[in-house]
């Protein structure tokens, strides 16, 4: 054994929401057997179907809910089943931005709020006004966003103001559940090249959900692929693109009509 323990490590991880599970039934599972190990600096992508399980594992790696069965560690200590207050470092270190950046956000406070509310619940304020002006430039945003509410901007400037909040705390990881999927399609480009510009700035861990097989290739050294709550494959996203091993891999890229292009053109040159 060398070097130091994956930054986040899910092993055998099983979750069922059916409440039948104590009754003796064989529950329907969101997860089933779920193993993934991601190291420092990884760009990890969580692919998969509608229901296939992709936002319960984001929600099971960041504490936000718990496993039915197995432990996700996080630096080769187990999060999974922590009380609350004994997540505080755990809090700091990992964040998460959703799919939806109209509820995530609280329409009642100014978007400087928005941004100093993790601060100062995690004790991280040192100057208040430009740690939030930081902030916002760091996803492109003027300073005077700070005195506005979340609906006065677009779809796309308020995911970018959950980034900016979730950039916040300085993470180490950082979890993304499919943060352009609710945009227009002319911003969700604008928006993941902002998110690949602060991975390679920034260098945080990044875990990236996607249904996208096309947004994945963009910003993604590895991929993970659910199917019905299974892994079905895992591995450099390049290979897993040129050679897919899972038969739900291939109709996923199929399914990506510009990408089915490039692999046909590579297969043939191969
Ligand atoms: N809170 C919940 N209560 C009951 N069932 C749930 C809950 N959350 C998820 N599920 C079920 O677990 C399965 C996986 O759902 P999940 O939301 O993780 O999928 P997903 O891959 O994120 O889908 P999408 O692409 O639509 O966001 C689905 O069958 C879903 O109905
Ligand atoms: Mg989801």
């Amino acid at each position: 054994m060398s070097g130091p323990p994956a930054v986040l490590e899910v092993r055998s991880v099983a979750k069922t929401y059916d409440p039948k599970r104590r009754a003796g039934h064989e529950p329907s599972w969101a997860l089933r057997g779920v193993n993934l190990s991601v190291n420092e600096g990884d760009t990890l992508a969580i692919v998969g179907e509608s229901g296939s399980g992709k936002s319960t594992l984001a929600r099971i790696v960041t504490a936000l809910e718990r496993p039915t069965e197995g432990s996700v560690l996080y630096r080769g200590e187990t999060v999974s089943g922590r009380r609350e207050r004994d997540l505080r470092d755990f809090r700091r270190r990992v964040q998460i931005v959703f799919q939806d950046p109209m509820s995530s956000l609280d329409p009642r406070m100014k978007v400087h709020d928005i941004l100093a509310e993790p601060l100062r619940s995690l004790g991280l304020v040192d100057n208040e006004r430009e740690q939030v002006r930081t902030l916002l430039a760091s996803v492109e945003l003027p300073d005077s966003a700070a005195a506005r509410y979340p609906h006065e901007f677009s779809g796309g400037q308020r995911q970018r103001i959950a980034i900016a909040r979730a950039l916040g705390p300085s993470p180490e990881l950082l979890v993304a559940d499919e943060p352009v999927s609710a945009l227009d399609v002319s911003v969700r480009a604008q928006i993941l090249n902002l998110l690949s510009g602060l991975v390679a700035d920034l260098g945080f861990t990044l875990l990236f959900v996607s249904h996208d097989m096309a947004v994945v290739r963009h910003l993604c050294r590895s991929v993970m692929v659910l199917y019905q709550g299974e892994v079905v494959e895992q591995g450099p996203t390049d290979a897993v693109f040129k050679d897919p091993r899972a038969e739900y891999t291939r109709s996923l890229l199929d399914a990506a009509p510009r990408i089915r292009h490039r692999r046909e053109r590579g297969d043939a040159s191969s």
